[in-house]
């Protein structure tokens, strides 16, 4: 059986890595790896690759930047010869990115298998492009590997036969399990020169919180406040970077003392140390809040919603939005309780392992 596998973006590379790896142990199976090039800076995604021992890619489409109608038709359109040259029995995408619906896509209109890895997450809220990808992927997938409880749920209330769902667990905490000693071992966090537990960790890229001057304004007003309590490291994404510029936030950095520090987006085991380290995380991503469950640190979402709610019912995910003094308050509460290291269901470092017993059938 012949199995398509899609990257694109940089949340994708740590779901696919067990996946290539557990296909090794199912000699029925020919993996093949595609890169739609979605993400395609060195320390966006080629990093990853070396950091993760991902196989380097069968196929590049390079589709680069674009809007999102571009960006997703651009890689349907180079992705449709793929399929019709390499006659794949199956196309396995990941995550929620453009580059997951454009290929699941593709694979259906052809008559092609596909399956999605963490299928059946909701926000309910469509405003997300990441919601918009998941809901349309979900429907036109012929297997859905679900990582939590409510994905089961979720596919169930949308009429997904039971019998397409397996409830298989988190591939990215694969990931995680796999190279948590490896990173430690880095030691990043000293060599940044912070104390652990003695700083505060921030990502924020999300459109709708980096796009908008006056939000990204309140944010990063809360972020100063932060930085006069505990030390705040900030690996910040080149569309935030970008934003950063065009409304003049780099000033208080500079004038912050050096309690902020920004950096270059960071390697998979450098983050992840450093996530390890942190009294808090404060992010606006999906898989952080995931990571950060299983670490034990608590994580400040600057969301309305979640589409990992199993995070803030076992773990110390607390969502606050985008207000200055929710994000505050929740700051202060997660540096006052201890949060327990806690693992949701089949979080067990062998859910690619059961994936593909399922897909070797
Ligand atoms: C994408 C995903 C998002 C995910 C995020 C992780 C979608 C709809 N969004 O958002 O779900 O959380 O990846 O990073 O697929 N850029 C570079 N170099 C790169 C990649 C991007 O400079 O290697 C810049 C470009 O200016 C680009 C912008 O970042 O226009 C946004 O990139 P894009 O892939 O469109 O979306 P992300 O915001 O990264």
């Amino acid at each position: 059986m012949k199995i398509i596998n899609i990257v694109g973006a940089r949340p994708n590379f740590m779901k696919i890595a067990p996946l290539m790896r557990a296909y090794q142990a199912a000699p029925s199976i020919e993996p093949l790896l595609v890169h739609t090039g979605q993400h395609y800076d060195h320390k966006m995604s080629q990093l990853f690759f070396e950091e993760l021992g991902i196989p380097r890619p069968d196929i590049d489409l390079e589709v680069g930047s674009g809007s999102h109608a571009v960006q997703t038709a651009e890689i349907m359109k180079r992705f449709e010869p793929v399929c019709l040259e390499r006659k794949p029995d199956m196309v396995l995408v990941v995550g929620d990115v453009n580059s997951t619906i454009a290929c699941a896509l593709v694979a259906a209109k052809l008559g092609i298998k596909v399956a999605h890895v963490e299928a059946g997450l909701r926000s309910f809220d469509r405003a997300m492009p990441e919601e918009i990808n998941r809901v349309l992927t979900d429907a036109i997938s012929d297997l859905l590997f679900v990582s939590e409880p409510s994905g089961v749920t979720n596919l169930k209330a949308e009429g997904v036969p039971d019998e397409k769902v397996h409830l298989v667990g988190n591939v990215m905490i694969d990931t995680l399990l796999a190279n948590l000693e490896k990173a430690k071992a880095r030691n990043t966090t000293a060599a940044l020169g912070l104390t652990p537990k003695a700083f505060a960790l921030v990502t924020l890229h999300r459109p709708s919180n980096v796009d908008d001057p006056t939000t990204f304004k309140r944010i990063w007003s809360t972020i100063v406040r932060v930085a006069e309590r505990t030390s705040v490291v900030f690996p910040v994404h080149p569309r935030t970077r970008a934003r950063m510029e065009t409304f003049g936030l780099l000033q208080s950095v500079a004038s912050s003392g050096g309690a902020i520090r920004l950096l270059e987006p960071q390697g998979y085991l450098e983050f992840l140390g450093l996530m390890a380290d942190a009294s808090v995380v404060l992010t606006d991503s999906g898989g952080i809040q995931e990571e950060t469950t299983i670490l034990g640190t608590p994580c400040v979402t600057l969301r309305e919603n979640t589409e990992r709610p199993v995070t803030c019912e076992v773990g110390g995910n607390r969502l606050v939005g985008t207000d200055a003094e929710k994000i505050w308050a929740g700051f202060v509460e997660s540096m006052r309780t201890q949060v327990a290291v806690a693992r949701p269901p089949l979080w067990d470092g062998k859910t690619a392992e059961r994936i593909v017993r399922v897909l070797a059938g």
